[in-house]
């Protein structure tokens, strides 16, 4: 019924030096079995080019940047440009990220203009968005993430939403071994699938990828991914290992 696409993407965050990088994705290459399956890897600026040439033979094989800067070039000292990230084989740019909206102060409004940038570039962007714990103890999780899912997308025209790939991570999930239950996710992800139909419309919606990220493992993987709204997932820690890694991507 759905055209969306499956996509597991590993985010390996600040990890692993340039030569342990290559190693997991010689390894990932290596024992990846070929399925429809979209799998990405989301590894340090630096990274970006060796791993970019060790994955380039196989399809469904994608590389992510982790972050980009919104201006196209000029006096940034230290940061690094769409362009590039193309320039080195980047399909997808994670953004939005909750610990960049935590320790890097990204608002919704920085965000809106990372992604569109990204898309002007030709990538596509991974949007994150989730709530803290305190807000979901409150009852306000879905007003949140509707806020940031709405100031970071909404006024992008119908042809680049269609590019955007969704990423729901419950920040009380990211890295403590907490997953959200199956149920929670999947309550999210239709709701924003709801709000994504109600200014986009019902193709859109139905169109669109959305993710789930926070605490995914092999052991979880199949039950989360089994749920109607989640079309994969955003992994952190349990990327860092190719078994693992591949585990969760066989689960999809
Ligand atoms: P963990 O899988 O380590 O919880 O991290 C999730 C995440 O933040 C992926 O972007």
């Amino acid at each position: 019924m759905s055209h969306r696409k499956n996509i597991v993407a590993g985010n390996w965050k600040m990890n692993k030096d340039y030569e342990e990088g290559r190693t997991l994705a010689r390894e990932v290459v290596a024992k990846l079995q070929p399925s429809d399956t979209i799998v990405v890897l989301g590894a340090p600026f630096i990274h970006l080019k060796g791993v970019s040439h060790i994955i380039s033979e196989v399809n469904n094989l994608c590389l992510a940047a982790q972050n980009c800067h919104q201006e196209e070039d000029g006096a940034y000292t230290g940061e690094i440009s769409t362009t590039m990230l193309r320039s080195v084989g980047c399909d997808y740019v994670i953004l939005g990220h909750s610990e960049r909206r935590d320790y890097f102060e990204e608002s919704n409004q920085l965000i809106n203009a990372k992604v569109k940038k990204t898309l002007a570039a030709g990538m596509l962007p991974i949007f994150c968005c989730g709530e803290q714990l305190p807000v979901r103890e409150a009852g306000d999780h879905e007003k949140l993430v509707a806020q940031q899912v709405k100031e970071g997308l909404f006024d992008l025209s119908a042809e680049d939403f269609s590019k955007v790939v969704i990423a729901y991570e419950p920040v009380w999930a990211i890295g403590t071994g907490v997953t959200a239950s199956p149920e929670q996710a999947q309550e999210m992800h239709a709701f924003i699938r709801s709000l994504v139909a109600e200014h986009y419309g019902e193709d859109l919606a139905n169109a669109t990828s959305i993710l789930y990220g926070g605490s995914v493992k092999p052991s979880n993987a199949k039950e989360l991914f089994s749920q109607k709204d989640v079309d994969g997932g955003l992994v952190g820690g349990a990327s860092l290992n190719a078994s693992d890694f591949l585990a969760i991507v066989a689960a999809m």
